[in-house]
Order: structure tokens, then sequence, then C-alpha cells
């Protein structure tokens, strides 16, 4: 375990710059091939290599990347002189994976989530910090226009916050069987959809504590009942938060996958103060538009809307603090404290 005082003790620190740092990816499906072309577009990168066991999925990246190494194991990207290793693999293998790399020298940048649990993603997060190398995961809803609901709240104007309403429905559900295979993927909706909002919640209400969790799970309409077998396609939890006044501020957290939901995805986050409210919304069903809205009372006030690139940003974003020289930094340490709240909805602590 990483005490709080430990963690923030280290310092980020700028070591020696690498110019253009060389990368390895770990797996190339679909969100690992979209993440390394947005890479290359950027150059800030070099694609040294790929590794992926689907010929299918290896091809299709060596199409986007053709001067890329293949590795033909994980092994072989251990022992290479890249600098990190993007990681979008299967959920499971994410920490095992995560691990060995920064225990090798490599910087890491990985899917969410970081561990099926918080033992798992603690243990991540203390291999980075104990190799001072950087560690980046892709919470990748931070950089949409979600960053000015962040801000409005951070800044004060709204007063305290004391409701907090989070949605994440994909009513299309995940089109990979290995998902629904909780071994595999760490669980359903909370770990993958979940997880987005709980971390935007809590990097939004900074100093508050969860006081007590309380959740309902669902497997194809019935309670779950074996986690080890199933995964939950349908989730709600009550998270009650205190801040140092002991005020406090009640989140309200549905998400799914494959529920009647009329639309492709209803994603929101709706803060409500005792000076106004603020909402995040996706527009028509999308899963990639999205508006960031100013509520008075009966009033609404549109600060942003439309098509944005956003979801290359944490990827580009941790490139380039790479090669400028970026080691250990303690933020890191928030997805644990995310990872703690998912275990309470999973019932675990
Ligand atoms: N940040 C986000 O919002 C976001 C969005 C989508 C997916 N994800 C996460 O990304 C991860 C991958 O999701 P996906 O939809 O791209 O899945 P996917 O099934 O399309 O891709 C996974 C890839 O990993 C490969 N793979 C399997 N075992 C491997 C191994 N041992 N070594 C190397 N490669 C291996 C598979 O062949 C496949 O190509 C998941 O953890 C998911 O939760 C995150």
């Amino acid at each position: 375990m990483i005490s709080q005082s430990t963690a923030s003790s280290v310092k980020e620190s700028a070591t020696t710059a690498v110019s253009r740092p060389r990368l390895a990816f770990l797996g190339v499906g679909w969100i690992g091939k979209n993440r390394m072309e947005a890479l290359i577009k950027n150059e800030t990168i070099e694609v040294a290599g790929i590794a992926d066991p689907s010929r299918d999925n290896l091809d299709a990246a060596l199409a986007v990347a053709p001067n890329a190494t293949t590795y033909g194991s994980f092994e072989e990207i251990l022992d290479s002189d890249v600098d990190g290793v993007v990681i979008a693999t299967p959920s499971a293998l994410h920490a095992e994976q995560s691990i060995a790399a920064l225990n090798k020298g490599k910087a890491v940048f990985c899917q969410k989530p970081l561990g099926r649990n918080a033992a798992e993603t603690e243990a991540v997060v203390e291999a980075a910090r104990r190799n001072n190398l950087l560690l980046g995961v892709d919470l990748c809803y931070r950089h949409t226009c979600f960053r000015q609901i962040h801000d409005i709240i951070q800044s004060g104007e709204l007063g305290h916050i004391y409701a907090t309403e989070l949605t994440f429905h994909n009513a299309w559900g995940p089109g990979k069987e290995w998902f629904y295979d909780p071994k595999r993927s760490g669980g359903g909706c909370v770990v993958d959809l979940g997880i987005h909002l709980i971390d935007l919640a809590l990097w939004t209400l900074k100093g508050t504590k969860v006081q007590d969790v309380c959740s309902s799970l669902f497997s194809g309409g019935s309670t779950l009942k074996d986690p080890e077998t199933q995964v939950e396609d349908y989730a709600t939890a009550l998270i009650n938060l205190t801040n140092e006044q002991q005020e406090k501020t009640a989140i309200h957290l549905n998400c799914s996958w494959n529920l009647p939901a009329g639309k492709e995805a209803d994603i929101q986050a709706n803060f409500y103060g005792t000076k106004g409210g603020v909402a995040f919304r996706n527009i028509n069903g999308s899963f990639y538009d999205f508006r960031a809205l100013r509520l008075n009372g009966t009033q609404t006030e549109v600060l942003f809307e439309g098509p944005d690139e956003w979801g290359v940003r944490a990827v580009g974003e941790w490139a380039e603090r790479l090669a400028a020289g970026k080691k250990f930094d303690p933020e890191a340490n928030t997805i644990v404290e995310v990872a703690k709240v998912l275990d309470r909805i999973y019932g675990r602590i």
C-alpha cells in the first residue's frame, strides 16, 4: 500500500528529454489501433513495434505502421530498448503487463481499467512510483468538454455541490465476447463505463472522502448472483461523499450495457450546487459528441457543443510528457481511489 503522504512526497521530476520516444504497442484491437494511429499523426513518437496474437488485428495495425517490428511475444518487448509500452489488451491483463513493463524500465500508457480491483491498481501505481516512471491511464472523458464542467466546479462559483447524477448506458453493449467473461474483463458495465464517471466525479469533487456506498448489480434483468462467472449489465449505486466541513454530496450512478435506452448511448454527468448547476450530456445518443451546459433555475446556457477530437488527447498528452522526460506523477494515485469505489460498488470491501 502506498500512503498518500509517501505518494505525494515523490514529486514529478523532469530528467533528460527523449526527443522522439520509441513505443511498443501491446494489443491493437479497436482502441489500441485507434490510439496508435493518433500518435502516428501527431508525430510525437516512433512506433517501434507491435504485439498482438490476432493476425488480422496485427496486419491492420502494420498497414498503418509499416516500419514497425512485429514482436512474437510480450517478453520480446520487455527485452527490447523501447522507451514505453502502450497497452490495450483485454482488461484482466492490464495490471500484470503494466507491472512487468515498468519493472523493465518502460513507461506505460494503459487502457482503463488499470487493474481488476483496487489491490491490482495500487500495485501498478506502486511499480511506477518505485521505478520512477511515467504512468498514464486512458481516462479519456477528462479530455472532453467535461473539462469546462470541472473548471467551473473547481472555481467554487456553484457553491457546495450537494448532488451529482452520473449515467452511462451503452445500448449496444460490447461486441467482443471477452467483455462478458469476468476472468478476462474483471467485471461488466461498472468497470467498463462506470469507471469513467466515478473518475470524473472524484477528479472534480476534490477534497471529498467517500463515506458510504450502496449498490445493486443486475445480469440479464436478475440480481447478479455469481460474479465469478457472470458480469453485471446494469448497475445502480448511491455514493455519499463528505468534505472537510462535513457537508455531504450524494452521487447517483447508473450504468448499463444493452439497456433498451431508446438510443445508442445515454451519457450524462450533472452536478447541482447551492448556486447553480452544470451538466455534461451526449448529443442525440452519440458516443462521441457532447455538450457542456450551465444550468440556472429553468434556464440552460450552452457552454460547448459539437464534434471534438477528445478521444486521443489522454494518450497524446502522455506521449508529450514522456518526450519531455517526465517521470512518475503522484496524480496517478487518483486511479487507485476510483478503483476503491468500484470495489465498494462490487461489494468486495
Ligand atoms: N478508454 C476508453 O474509453 C476505452 C474504450 C474502449 C476500450 N477500452 C479498453 O481497452 C481495452 C481493449 O478494448 P478493445 O475494445 O480494444 O478490445 P479488442 O478485443 O478490440 O482488443 C484487444 C486486443 O488485444 C489482443 N490481445 C489479447 N491477448 C493479448 C496478449 N496477451 N498480448 C497482446 N495482445 C493481446 C487481442 O487480440 C485484441 O487485438 C479494454 O481493456 C477496454 O476496457 C477503453
